[in-house]
């Protein structure tokens, strides 16, 4: 079994429902970026604060910030381990990397969720988070593509990668991400 995963794909897409579910059934350390964010904004924290407004205009909080709080978790988690929302762009995957050289530990599986923009924007649309509405969502849809994107073709080129088709239904995707994971 695969123990330390990336989830990468569009915002929309699933990743964390995903990821939390898969987390929970083979007990490994969800660490999603964006919800480590957003309680730091509900918490009102400096780090909140500064990352607040960068948020709601769908942009990235600044790498110095984020490679803080992961660095944080994975520090003190040397077991399995599933990174949601994070790398998202060169950058942060070029810390991960040296970080888990650091921690002698290893990515094993990238998986990346696929579906149409189309459908990406409607369940965004229903889910309503404050950065769900339509302008936001069609910029952080320009960001993944012009930042995260490029990360697709380089855990290609490690052998990492592994493809899923997100429509369908929650269980139905859990499956095919399952098949992967081993
Ligand atoms: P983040 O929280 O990572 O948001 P995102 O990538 O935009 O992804 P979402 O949470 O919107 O989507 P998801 O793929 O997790 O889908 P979900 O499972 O929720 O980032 C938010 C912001 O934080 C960024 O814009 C940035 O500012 C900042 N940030 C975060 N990480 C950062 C980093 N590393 N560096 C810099 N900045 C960072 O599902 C979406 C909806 O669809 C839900 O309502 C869900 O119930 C529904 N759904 C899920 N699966 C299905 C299905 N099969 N059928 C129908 N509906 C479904």
């Amino acid at each position: 079994m695969k123990q330390r995963l990336l989830f990468l794909g569009p915002p929309g897409v699933g990743k964390g429902t995903q990821a939390q579910q898969l987390a929970a059934r083979r007990k490994l350390l969800h660490l999603s970026t964006g919800d480590l964010l957003r309680s730091e904004v509900a918490a009102g924290s400096d780090l909140g604060r500064e990352a607040e407004a960068v948020m709601a205009r769908g942009e990235l909080v600044s790498d110095a910030l984020v490679l803080a709080i992961v660095r944080n978790r994975l520090e003190n988690h040397a077991a399995g381990w599933l990174l949601d929302g994070f790398p998202r762009n060169t950058a942060q995957a070029a810390a991960l990397g040296e970080l888990l050289e650091e921690l002698q530990q290893q990515i094993e599986l990238v998986v990346l969720m696929e579906l149409d923009d189309d459908l990406l924007l409607q369940r965004l649309l229903s889910r309503g988070r404050t950065d769900d509405n339509e302008t936001v969502i069609r910029h952080r849809l320009e960001v993944y593509q012009a930042q995260t994107a490029p990360l697709i073709a380089h855990y290609r080129n490690l052998g990492l990668l592994e493809s899923v088709e997100a429509s369908g239904t929650v269980e139905q995707i859990a499956e095919r991400i399952e098949a992967l994971v081993g």
